[in-house]
This record gives structure tokens, sequence and C-alpha cells, in this order.
């Protein structure tokens, strides 16, 4: 078996540590994404789909945390959520929260 030379092996160690705490991302984009069935303003595009605008932070968060889990079983939430972040999880909870209700 071929050694990893040890500047690859400290590269993507560096890699690793640079994803913490302070790691920046775009809500907008993580937001288009979920807008594909619950609509640009948290509203779904379907009657299977829920509206998440006016909904509960806590309550958007927490779905999120057992949609991730699997706690909430569901197909498509659980691969929508298999990625997101304790703090995208947050901050999407409050974006619709901050979104007016219909
Ligand atoms: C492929 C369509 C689809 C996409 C994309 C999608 N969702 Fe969902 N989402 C659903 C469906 C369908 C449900 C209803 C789940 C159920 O029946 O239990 C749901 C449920 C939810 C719930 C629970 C709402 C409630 O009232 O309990 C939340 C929160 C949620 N989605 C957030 C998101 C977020 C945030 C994203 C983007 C990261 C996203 N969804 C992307 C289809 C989708």
């Amino acid at each position: 078996m071929k050694r990893l030379p040890s500047a690859v092996l400290l590269l993507s160690l560096a890699c690793v540590g640079g994803a913490g705490a302070e790691q920046k991302y775009d809500l907008a984009k993580v937001v288009a994404e979920c807008a594909a069935c619950h609509g640009p303003e948290g509203i779904g595009n379907d009657v299977e789909i829920p509206n998440l605008a006016g909904q509960h932070d806590q309550y958007l968060y927490t779905q999120l945390q057992h949609f991730k889990s699997g706690r909430r079983p569901h197909k498509e939430m659980a691969f929508e959520s298999r990625h997101l972040t304790d703090d995208e999880m947050r901050d999407l909870a409050r974006y619709y929260s901050q979104l007016p209700a219909r």
C-alpha cells in the first residue's frame, strides 16, 4: 500500500479544522432548495406540503432535527435535512417563522 505524503495528510486535517464554528454558508441558497416544495414564501406548493411561514421557530427547528435523526420518518425530508447543520436548522426555522402566514 502506498503511503500518503504527510503534507497531504496535514492539508486534509487543516480542511476539517477549517469547517469550524464560524463557517459561512448562504442561507438563500438553502432556502432556494426548500422552495422547490415549500414555496419561496414558505407556503407549500401542493396540498401535501405544509406551510412553514409563520410557524413557531422552535417547532420548525425540532421537526428538522427529528427528520434528520429519523425520529419523524419521511423520505423527502430525511433527504433534505441530512446535510443541514444545527446552525442552518436554527436559521431556517427563524427565517420561516418570520414570514407572514396565509
Ligand atoms: C421534495 C419536496 C420537499 C423539499 C425540497 C423540502 N421539503 Fe420540507 N416537507 C416536505 C413534505 C412533503 C413535508 C410533510 C412531511 C410529512 O408529511 O410528515 C415537509 C415537512 C417539513 C417540515 C415540517 C412542517 C410541519 O408542519 O410539521 C419542515 C420544518 C420542513 N419540511 C422544512 C424544510 C426545509 C427547511 C427544507 C429545505 C432544506 C425542506 N423542508 C425541503 C417536502 C419537502
